[in-house]
């Protein structure tokens, strides 16, 4: 298969993932990048041989030298996608987007404009459509092994450490820095229901708020602080027991302590959470998403589905019941379970021959970045935008269901879609 040349804009932590996997199967190579810290852009020149003069210190200056490769992964943050892409398609760059698409409605609607006035492929990184456990379920869905899909019970486990690191102390923390958490994290989950059911809904509700993570839960005697508070050996959310815990780890200092600090020692582990962000009290910062969500949808001909995400779990594979008219199905991300009504039998598949890891970014979420990857750079080597589970228009589409939940949530009403 013909190599893809990559520019990669943002050289954070997916910019890395993608990058990784292009050379680790010689699908794809790496040849400029754009990364306004000059040490995470010196390391990854570095370490996929970028020449100098196409490490970039940003993206306008990877964009004002033209087109550079085949292909951009836009891994910037949440409100720095829209610009990126709509230039990077203008020079025809095909484009691996990050989720969410945009922060704004429009704005999405103008990337998925850009993408077809264009004629580029545009794949926004929704990794789960790429497991091979969502393989398994569409597979079981298409055959009919359950009938008609009458309802879904889905579960979005975040996670207590990881909605505490992502969505209190760091960069997820707050809609007017990132978006709403529903559109941050669970646009995932939204977008592989309406996979499932291969149909937006035609009605939505939502409710969800900001329940523990603010000053009016913190305990008594709890300082701003973890290392300055007495109560800290107790807390769930313990700083110093999450950061300390990573070091030695590779996967746990890729992710999540290398948000926290590029050291890999006691002293700087503990000297980040002195002074920065993720050593804060998680009762005092300054975070307003949400911790708890639920949506419940409609479709068109009476099925239904009710969606948690939450805070309050273990950080594991997300969970799905599927009710159809002649069975069910019970996933938990990586086995099935499977009762037929015409027979009674069980039958348990496991869906994770593939090798897939386990639910986190570390892990690869379930084998979705490799699949997503290897998809993105078959499509762009062949041409052949069938290789893709979703163009731009279907990402907007799910991403509007999105927007969609949240007006309902805010408005307390159902939303006609
Ligand atoms: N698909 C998934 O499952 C998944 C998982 C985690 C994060 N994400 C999304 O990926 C995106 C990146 O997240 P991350 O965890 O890699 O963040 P990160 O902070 O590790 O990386 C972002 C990088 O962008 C760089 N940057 C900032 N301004 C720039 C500019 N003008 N030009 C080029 N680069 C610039 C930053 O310096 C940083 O290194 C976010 O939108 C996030 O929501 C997706």
């Amino acid at each position: 298969m013909t190599e893809v040349t990559l520019a990669v804009v943002g050289g954070g932590l997916r910019g890395l993932t993608y990058a990784r996997r292009a050379h680790a199967t010689g699908a794809g190579r790496v040849v400029a990048v754009a990364e306004p810290d000059p040490q995470r852009r010196a390391a990854f020149a570095a370490e996929f041989g970028i020449a100098p003069e196409l490490a970039h210190p940003g993206w306008k200056e990877l964009a004002a030298a033209g087109r550079l490769a085949d292909a951009a992964v836009i891994a910037t943050h949440d409100q720095l996608h829209t610009d990126p892409a709509v230039t990077l398609a203008g020079l025809g760059y095909h484009i691996l987007l990050e989720k969410p698409m945009a922060t704004t409605e429009r704005e999405a609607a103008r990337i998925a404009d850009a993408a077809r006035r264009n004629g580029i492929l545009l794949a926004v990184c929704h990794v789960l459509r790429y497991t091979p456990y969502t393989r398994v379920v569409r597979g079981l869905l298409d055959g009919g092994r359950i009938g008609r899909l009458i309802s879904v019970q889905h579960l979005e486990p975040v996670g207590w450490w990881h909605d505490a690191h992502s969505f209190v102390r760091g960069h997820w923390r707050r809609q007017d820095t990132s978006a709403p958490m529903l559109l941050a994290k669970a646009c995932h989950d939204i977008d592989w229901l309406v996979h499932l059911f291969g149909r937006p809904p035609a009605r939505i509700s939502s409710f969800g708020s900001l329940s523990h993570f603010h000053a009016g839960d913190a305990p008594e005697g709890a300082a701003e602080r973890c290392l300055d508070c007495p109560l800290e050996p107790s807390c769930p959310y313990s700083a110093p027991r999450l950061y300390l815990g990573c070091l030695g780890d590779p996967e746990s200092e890729f992710w999540p302590l290398s948000a926290v600090t590029p050291g890999r020692t006691e002293e700087d582990v503990l000297a980040a959470l002195r002074t920065g962000p993720y050593g804060r009290c998680v009762y005092a910062c300054d975070n307003d998403v949400v911790d708890h969500q639920e949506v419940v949808m409609e479709f068109d001909d009476g099925a239904t589905c009710s969606f948690t995400m939450s805070a309050f779990t273990p950080m594991e594979h997300r969970r799905t019941r599927l009710f159809g008219t002649h069975g069910y199905i019970d996933g938990d991300g990586t086995t099935l379970r499977l009762v037929d009504f015409r027979t009674g039998e069980e039958e348990l598949i496991r869906a994770d021959d593939a090798g897939a890891g386990g639910p986190s970014a570390a892990d690869g979420h379930g084998g979705g970045d490799e699949g997503l990857t290897d998809a993105f750079l078959a499509a762009v080597a062949s041409g052949d935008p069938s290789l893709l589970r979703s163009d731009a228009a279907e990402s907007l589409m799910t991403h509007r269901v999105v927007w969609a939940a949240e007006r309902a949530r805010l408005t307390g009403s159902v939303v006609t879609l």
